[in-house]
């Protein structure tokens, strides 16, 4: 059959399939900088994809499009519910994150997720030929490196988490802590955004497992495993492409004028989700609001919100908040025909969100945590005009590297608000330079880049294997 050398496992496939009535399938873009991320580089190298197809109960044959071999993975209602929306996103989720939301704890939560790890892991020792390279992905499956090793030694297994690896301090409570550890100790690479998420892992590792370490070599049931930091990027050069064409230019034109040509421009972008602090961003624009500060003086912030992970009750009490606040400002600050603030809760398609990141004169990113945030990234790779200014929160994963942005604590509402102000009045010169760094940065630190240093590492691994032997 169509058994292939490179196999991404991850949660979701890149698209969100559904069968209709008439027998055809319909595909839309999934949601997250994972399927943002990993869709070019497997493309181009025309891998497999392992994945839930985003629906319960979806049953799909294997598919194979221009570039990718797409294997749909059937989860039922139940799996949905213990698994993805209990133990990954209401256990895993909020813990990783700093535990800026509460975490739930329920033993059907974790048989669930030990068995739909196991379902992704049988499905991958099908699908793998011999010695081929399967790179597993994010926090729903951690437990598959261990799984399918025992299926399938002769295969080369990776794993990155796409989100933070939090201390011990918060990684102890999970009553399940040893088995998670030894779930990713069956891979021979491990891959973290940070060097501090990395250093957590080892740590823990020897700490709860007695593995020995030394720096990011470890030890395990006679195997040499590999951790370390690979922060993941964008498909720079075709985001900036793309928001150098005509059609972008026109659409980022007709927003300003749509907007009623503002004199300036706040945008955010980013899932519904508690951890994104969206609120933040709008209550410190409020403020500025409520002083008259001139420097929000004819302006508006564009919000777009993207619909995700929606019966959950931290989601629904998330946007209760927002949409409560944007409301308050609209019918505070808004005159009829000029909104304060546009909202959208909706998803869209990456060509009209490269028009809004180059209409936009402030991009506002303010998550209280996040493993990298690709919509930063976005947002620098489509400034070919080299204008627009970046505020960033320093809990992301892209501060690290995108230390030209304005970097805000978003704890700290006065100081949020001041570089609201800030990136409002910043002089074009001083926009210009801070933005030519961003660039250099992003363009030359791409998604391939990123998939090039994972997958030689792990190979690496392998060989160092063999000299062992
Ligand atoms: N995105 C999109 N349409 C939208 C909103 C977001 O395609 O309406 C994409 C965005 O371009 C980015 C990704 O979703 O590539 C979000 O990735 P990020 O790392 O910022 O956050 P995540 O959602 O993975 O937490
Ligand atoms: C983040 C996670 C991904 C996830 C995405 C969208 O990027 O790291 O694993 O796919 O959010 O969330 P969802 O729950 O809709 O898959």
């Amino acid at each position: 059959s169509d058994r292939v050398d490179l196999i991404v496992v991850a949660n979701r496939l890149p698209f969100d399939l559904e069968p209709q009535p008439d027998g055809t399938t319909k595909a839309r873009q999934a949601p997250g900088g994972l399927v943002t991320a990993l869709e070019p580089i497997l493309s181009h190298r025309h891998g497999a994809w392992i994945g839930w197809p985003g629906t319960a109960d979806v049953e799909l044959e294997a598919t194979t499009t221009d570039d990718l071999v797409l294997h749909p993975l059937r989860l039922s209602a139940e799996e949905v519910d213990l698994y993805y929306e209990g133990f990954s996103n209401a256990t895993l989720w909020p813990l990783y994150h700093d535990a800026v939301a509460d975490s739930e704890y329920h033993r059907e939560w974790w048989n669930a997720y030990e068995r739909v790890n196991e379902r992704f892991a049988e499905r991958a020792a099908e699908v793998a030929a011999e010695g081929a390279t399967v790179w597993v992905h994010d926090y729903q499956l951690q437990l598959v490196p261990q799984m399918l090793r025992r299926r399938r030694p002769d295969l080369r297994i990776g794993f990155f988490l796409h989100i933070p690896f939090p201390p011990a301090e918060l990684f102890n409570r999970l009553p399940w802590r040893t088995q998670i550890l030894a779930g990713l100790l069956g891979a021979d690479l491990i891959g973290f955004q940070l060097p501090g998420g990395s250093r957590n892992f080892v740590r823990l590792a020897r700490t709860l497992l007695g593995v020995p370490s030394n720096g990011g070599e470890l030890q395990w049931e006679g195997r040499r495993i590999r951790a370390g930091a690979f922060p993941i990027s964008i498909d720079s050069a075709a985001q900036s492409a793309l928001a150098a064409t005509p059609q972008v230019h026109a659409e980022a034109r007709r927003l300003r004028s749509d907007l009623g040509n503002p004199r300036k421009i706040i945008l955010g972008v980013d899932r519904l989700d508690y951890t994104k602090g969206i609120d933040i961003r709008l209550r410190a624009f409020g403020e500025l609001l409520a002083e008259g500060d001139p420097a929000v003086q004819d302006t508006v912030l564009v919000q777009i919100a993207t619909p995700s992970r929606e019966r959950l009750q931290s989601y629904k009490a998330a946007r209760e908040d927002i949409e409560r606040t944007v409301g308050a400002l609209n019918g505070d600050y808004g005159r009829i025909g000029r909104p304060a603030v546009h909202y959208l809760h909706q998803s869209l398609p990456r060509q009209e969100l490269a028009a809004f990141y180059v209409a936009a004169d402030v991009m506002a990113v303010t998550p209280l945590r996040d493993g990298m945030n690709l919509v930063a990234k976005e947002y620098v790779a489509c400034r070919v005009d080299g204008g627009g200014v970046l505020l960033l929160s320093e809990f992301t994963g892209a501060a690290r590297e995108l230390k030209s942005a304005l970097l805000v604590n978003p704890y700290d509402a006065d100081g949020v608000k001041d570089a609201l102000r800030t990136a409002l009045t910043t002089s074009a010169v001083q926009a210009r330079r801070r933005m030519r760094t961003l660039r250099r940065q992003v363009l030359t630190h791409d998604v391939d880049r990123w998939a090039a240093a994972f997958l030689s590492e792990l190979e690496g691994t392998r060989d160092r294997l063999a000299e062992a032997r």
